[in-house]
């Protein structure tokens, strides 16, 4: 093999940077020629390729977003549309091809390389934590630490005014930011689809935390459950406290990569070109127990993502 070819695509997440740094170096540290893809799969039917070199990825490791920029292609679905993209590919010389994305992007993968025979390797890149087989996808702990980040501010002047705030995170249908980042913050409830919740027992809670000289309190509820607005209106519905809403949106895929994503970033990268060197397709790079490995495509698809549910109940307990 003498030259790949690297794209980012679906939502971005902080840490795709390091990602395609370390597939770019690592693969041109192995003695391949390396190929990045603009907007994702948009980019490779259009051929928008571009040779890249150690000095072109240089000052991205700390950088959010993603240097190749991202596209949503539903065009790819079209198994005409992919052809043409193979063809793209194999036009350039190109014999292989790193994905960094979402389960969208990487059942786009899987087609090219079930239907077309092209070489492909995922790097799961998300917030949302989302993606079956592996422990954490690149960009997930940076956007816990931006969802804690806000969830301090929101103490200071929750307390001042004494006030119930709800706290609505991304996730898509994953509660995992909601819940790590609301063990982390110490909210009073955490709201995740994963668990079915009671209004009643939320109201006990603040109940609960108001006789004993609460302040204020914080309720995290993942966009997977519902609109952080009807939980406040259900709260003032039944109660005297006065509650504030705060949506985060997309400040929460923003932003500077942590340590932990830039490492594990760096780590998945290079595992990519080594699978391909390898002579490995249609895997995915998964970290488990601290172990980069690769897990074919359908381990990640047959199983289904369930986030640790230990942390809710510890959750739970500690915000008594
Ligand atoms: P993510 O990768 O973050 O899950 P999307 O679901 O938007 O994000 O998927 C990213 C891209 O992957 C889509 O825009 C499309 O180009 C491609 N894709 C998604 N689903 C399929 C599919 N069923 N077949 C082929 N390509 C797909
Ligand atoms: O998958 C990442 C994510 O930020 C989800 O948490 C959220 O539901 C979705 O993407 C938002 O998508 P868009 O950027 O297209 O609005």
């Amino acid at each position: 093999m003498k030259r790949i070819a690297v794209l980012t695509s679906g939502g971005d997440a902080p840490g795709m940077n390091a990602a395609v740094r370390a597939v770019v170096r690592s693969g041109i540290y192995r003695g391949l020629e390396v190929y990045g893809v603009y907007r994702g799969y948009s980019g490779l039917i259009q051929g928008d390729f571009v040779e890249m070199t150690a000095g072109s990825v240089g000052d991205i490791i700390q950088k959010g977003g993603t240097k190749l920029y991202s596209a949503r292609c539903p065009e790819f679905k079209d198994p005409e549309v992919r052809k043409k993209a193979a063809e793209q590919l194999r036009a350039k010389g190109i014999e292989a091809l790193v994905t960094i994305g979402g389960d969208g992007t990487f059942t786009g993968a899987m087609k090219l390389s079930d239907e077309l025979g092209f070489p492909v390797i995922g790097i799961p890149g998300t917030i949302d934590n989302d993606i079956p087989g592996t422990d954490f996808t690149i960009g997930f702990d940076t956007a816990i630490n931006t969802v804690i980040d806000c969830i301090d501010k929101i103490r200071d002047t929750a307390t001042s005014h004494e006030r119930t705030y709800i706290v609505e995170v991304m996730g898509r249908d994953a509660g995992d930011i909601a819940l790590w980042a609301g063990l982390a913050g110490g909210a009073e409830s955490i709201l995740i689809p994963e668990e079915s919740y009671q209004i009643s027992n939320i109201i006990e809670r603040l109940n609960h935390g108001a006789a004993r000289g609460k302040k204020h309190s914080i309720i995290l509820v993942a966009e997977g459950v519902g609109s952080a607005v009807d939980v406040a209106k259900q709260i003032e519905e039944r109660t005297d406290y006065e509650t504030r809403v705060t949506v985060l949106g997309h400040v929460q895929r923003g932003g500077s990569p942590t340590a932990f994503d830039r490492v594990l970033a760096s780590r998945m990268g290079a595992k990519a070109v080594e699978l391909l060197l390898e002579g490995k397709t249609n895997q995915m790079v998964a970290v488990r127990n601290n172990e980069i490995i690769g897990i074919d495509f359908v381990e990640a698809f047959n199983g289904k993502h369930q986030p640790n549910l230990s942390l809710y109940h510890l959750a739970g307990e500690l915000s008594i």
